[in-house]
């Protein structure tokens, strides 16, 4: 299978678990608990079918918006995801310039393994810088001015990981940071030589952005749930947030928001957006999937605030359906990171560019030449 063969974010997710060692698969693959979030994240889909118009005129078609204050070509931009390097050695410099690529934002972890301000210099597409806070707090608030200095376009601050979800697959094989060669192990690196070739060839892993703060992103080996749980802050209140919009100044979202109370919330805090989301059911497992909550979401905050879902988008036709429950955008985080593990930097450029052809041509299919015309008379909703 080659990634030309790739179609679709299925085909990616086969091709990289051909290509990545076992534990780097699981982690990107897997969830918290039974996963019965994961499954219901993109299953929550079905709950609604789409309505097509036909005989519309859509000689004109344009799919562009704006969010968080970025025009973007179309409505899909790119998760968060941490270590990124250890899924393909080019890591996040090559999924930020296929995003640059593609006409869309690009979203960078605190937990990178690209610092702040290469990244900067390496896209002038829109960047989202995404907020870990850590127990050190002094560190955020280098983060932002880090980020200012770098002209970022955004940051988001997520609130769903105080603690580490239970992902058990990490447990079974026994993922770390930076992976373990050990005898068990070697057997897992040595079946993916071309994976362990590049990774013992490339520069040291490590926590770009907090490598010389904090000795747990510098290369000594410790699971991401003790990191999670050893460095996170746990004391971080709706008035931390406020704190931070104020000194960012510019557009700020609140990632992580599940509930209709913390939408108001981040309202009144001043955010300029929620992403809806429960970390792709990494975290709390039985948890509702961030489509089920969008419709009460978007209701509450009334147009104040943009609500962005993230989690689960796998189709354009998912990207349709939360556009037309009121969504602004959708945001991916495995779509992208299944096709970097499978191919670097082309294989991210060629899963965008499928699932902005399939929002093309699913937006032409319904009728609807701009992202404006989606709403909810044109869902079906079943039960
Ligand atoms: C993540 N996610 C995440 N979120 C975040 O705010 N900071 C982070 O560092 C990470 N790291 C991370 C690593 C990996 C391997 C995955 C799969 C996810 C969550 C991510 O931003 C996003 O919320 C989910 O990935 C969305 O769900 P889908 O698109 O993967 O279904």
């Amino acid at each position: 299978m080659k990634i030309t063969d790739c179609n679709n974010t299925a085909d990616f997710r086969k091709l990289a678990k051909k290509r990545l060692p076992a534990p780097l698969f699981h982690y990107i693959d897997g969830g918290a608990d039974d996963e019965v979030t994961l499954r219901r994240n993109t299953e929550a889909f079905d709950q609604v079918s789409l309505i097509p118009d036909a005989l519309a005129d859509l000689s004109g078609m344009d799919l562009s918006t704006t969010v968080l204050g970025q025009q973007l070509d179309w409505p899909v931009f790119l998760s968060p995801t941490g270590m990124t390097r250890l899924f393909h050695h080019e890591g996040e410099r090559a999924v930020c310039r296929a995003a640059e690529e593609s006409g869309t934002m690009y979203s960078l972890s605190t937990v990178s393994t690209v610092s702040i301000e290469e990244i900067g210099a390496l896209t002038s597409g829109p960047k989202c810088f995404q907020i870990y806070i850590h127990k050190d707090r002094g560190l955020t608030y280098e983060f932002i001015e880090r980020c200012k200095a770098a002209s970022y376009s955004a940051l988001c601050l997520t609130v769903d990981t105080l603690v580490a979800g239970n992902r058990e697959r990490d447990l079974v094989t026994g993922m770390v940071m930076p992976p373990r060669f050990t005898p068990s192990s070697m057997l897992s690196f040595m079946l993916h030589p071309g994976w362990a070739w590049h990774y013992l060839t490339s520069e040291k892993f490590q926590l770009a952005n907090v490598a010389d703060r904090i000795s747990d992103g510098t290369g000594t080996l410790t699971s991401v749930i003790d990191y999670i749980n050893r460095q996170f802050d746990r004391s971080i209140t709706w008035a931390d947030a406020e704190q931070l919009v104020q000194a960012w100044g510019g557009p700020f979202a609140i990632k992580g928001v599940m509930s209709v109370e913390d939408a108001k919330r981040a309202m009144d805090i001043g955010a300029s957006a929620v992403m809806v989301s429960n970390h792709g059911g990494r975290q709390l497992d039985g948890s509702t999937a961030p489509f089920d909550q969008l419709a009460a979401i978007v209701d509450a905050v009334g147009g104040n605030i943009e609500v962005i879902l993230d989690g689960g988008v796998r189709r354009g036709t998912h990207v349709l359906k939360a556009l037309a429950m009121g969504a602004k955008a959708c945001m991916i985080g495995r779509g992208y990171l299944y096709a970097l593990a499978a191919g670097g930097q082309p294989a991210v450029e060629r899963t965008l560019q499928r699932l902005k052809d399939e929002v093309e041509r699913d937006m032409i299919l319904m009728g609807c030449a701009t992202l404006s015309e989606l709403n909810r008379d044109k869902l079906h909703f079943h039960n």
